[in-house]
């Protein structure tokens, strides 16, 4: 099956040799070519170029994109789509006064989530679970990282694994799985936090291992959650069984869970909303990607990661949408897009590259997603017609997006 897609007003994030990441003043560069041809064989980018150049081809489909930007699709590197029911009345309590920390306390926040996952049927959590899947899809995200985390049990947290599981057989977009056990303790471990560390080593990790339900372990290292010796002592565990490293760090307080991620070669550490200067610095030199999450900011009225200082520090950055019940019950990546660049002044170009090449690298991707580079997944975003890819943030409440193609298919 080859499909052909012709005078395409811009083409972005072009790479005709393959980056990993884009980092500091690279990070400005979006290499683009105007009035371009795509070639997608089977579910493969296979050639692209200015139209002046197309090859002469027999196309089984041809899409006419005459005014419209294509775009590689979304990467979103950090979510936890798959729970059961909602926070809405939360949300209302904290419009009411309440603090996100305050709800917590009271056994609200991801307690009162791991209440409803623990008492809903697998099955259930799958159907919930596959519409916002299919949301997300067709808001342009191809590539897509799921955490568990809501179960807080061995049985709860297999279950979570085995939707995301049961998710990644059945859609086109590409899932990674990462194990969140330690996202907080469970109420009958309150009093006893190194039981539950315990657990998560000898129980959860041995079960998840064996069964290759993730590939990624995380841990929420932040006060009243998991300390920085707790968070290390359970990457270690989780390395030691395959897992690599995904930190939930700084995100209310910088208490050195980002200098943890990076010693343990972590693949990202993900929200950084609460930087020092030191938090920066080690992250300069490091393979581990900082991963903003804006909409989390937004949603909760938090600081926005200082995206600036650290590009201009010569870091990468991606952007992704933790897209859960609490603090951000939204998995709009041009939402993040938007917001990257009007709260944290990223630049178009920064942000387009933060939310496709570094969100892939985020999840170890950046070999098959994030770029129009010959050989990758055909994943791609056609926009409605628009004056410039400027528009994509500049809009930031409508929906831009006419096509979306994930490995070679058009969601209808
Ligand atoms: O990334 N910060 C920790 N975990 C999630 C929120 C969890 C929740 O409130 O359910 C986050 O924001
Ligand atoms: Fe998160």
């Amino acid at each position: 099956m080859t499909t052909l897609i012709i005078n395409i007003k811009e083409l972005l994030q072009v790479r005709e040799t393959p980056v990993s990441k884009v980092a500091g003043a690279e990070m400005a560069i979006l290499p683009t070519i105007k009035n371009a041809f795509l070639i997608i064989k089977d579910n493969i980018i296979a050639d692209f170029g200015a139209m002046e150049n197309l090859p002469e081809i027999t196309a089984d489909k041809i899409i006419d994109a005459t005014g419209r930007i294509v775009l590689p699709c979304w990467c979103d590197s950090h979510t936890h789509i798959v729970y059961a029911g909602n926070r809405e009345q939360e949300f209302v309590d904290r419009i009411n006064g309440l603090t996100y920390e305050e709800i917590a306390n009271r056994g609200g926040g991801i307690l009162n989530s791991a209440k409803k996952l623990n008492e809903t049927p697998e099955k259930e959590i799958y159907e919930q679970s596959k519409i916002r899947l299919e949301e997300v899809m067709y808001l342009g995200t191809g590539a897509v990282e799921i955490k568990s985390g809501y179960g807080l049990t061995v049985e709860g947290e297999i279950k979570m694994l085995r939707v995301i599981k049961k998710l990644a057989e059945n859609y086109p977009v590409s899932i990674k799985a990462t194990f969140l056990g330690a996202h907080a303790f469970p109420p009958h471990y309150k009093e006893n936090k190194t039981g539950y560390i315990e657990e998560i080593v000898t129980k959860m990790l041995p079960e998840i291992s064996k069964n290759k339900l993730a590939e990624y372990i995380d841990v929420f290292c932040e006060n009243g959650y998991f300390s920085v010796e707790e968070t290390e002592k359970i990457m270690q565990a989780g390395i030691e069984f395959g897992l690599k490293p995904k930190i939930h760090a700084n995100q209310f307080n910088s208490i050195g869970g980002i200098q943890s991620g990076v010693k343990f070669n972590a693949l990202s550490v993900d929200h950084l909303e609460v930087m020092k200067p030191e938090d920066i610095e080690v992250l300069k030199d490091s393979e581990t990607m900082p991963v903003a999450l804006p909409s989390c900011s937004y949603f909760l009225s938090i600081p926005y990661t200082p995206a600036r200082k650290m590009i201009d520090a010569g870091l990468p950055i991606a952007l992704a949408t933790d897209y859960n019940p609490g603090s951000t019950p939204s998995g709009n990546m041009n939402f993040v897009v938007a917001t990257a660049c009007i709260k944290m002044k990223m630049t178009p170009e920064e942000s387009i590259n933060a939310a496709t090449i570094n969100g892939a690298y985020a999840m170890g991707l950046s070999e098959t997603h994030g770029s129009i580079t010959k050989g990758k997944k055909a994943n791609l975003i056609i926009t409605k017609p628009i004056s410039s890819y400027y528009k994509i943030p500049y809009a930031f409440g409508s929906n831009l997006i006419e096509n979306v193609i994930i490995e070679g298919e058009i969601l209808a």
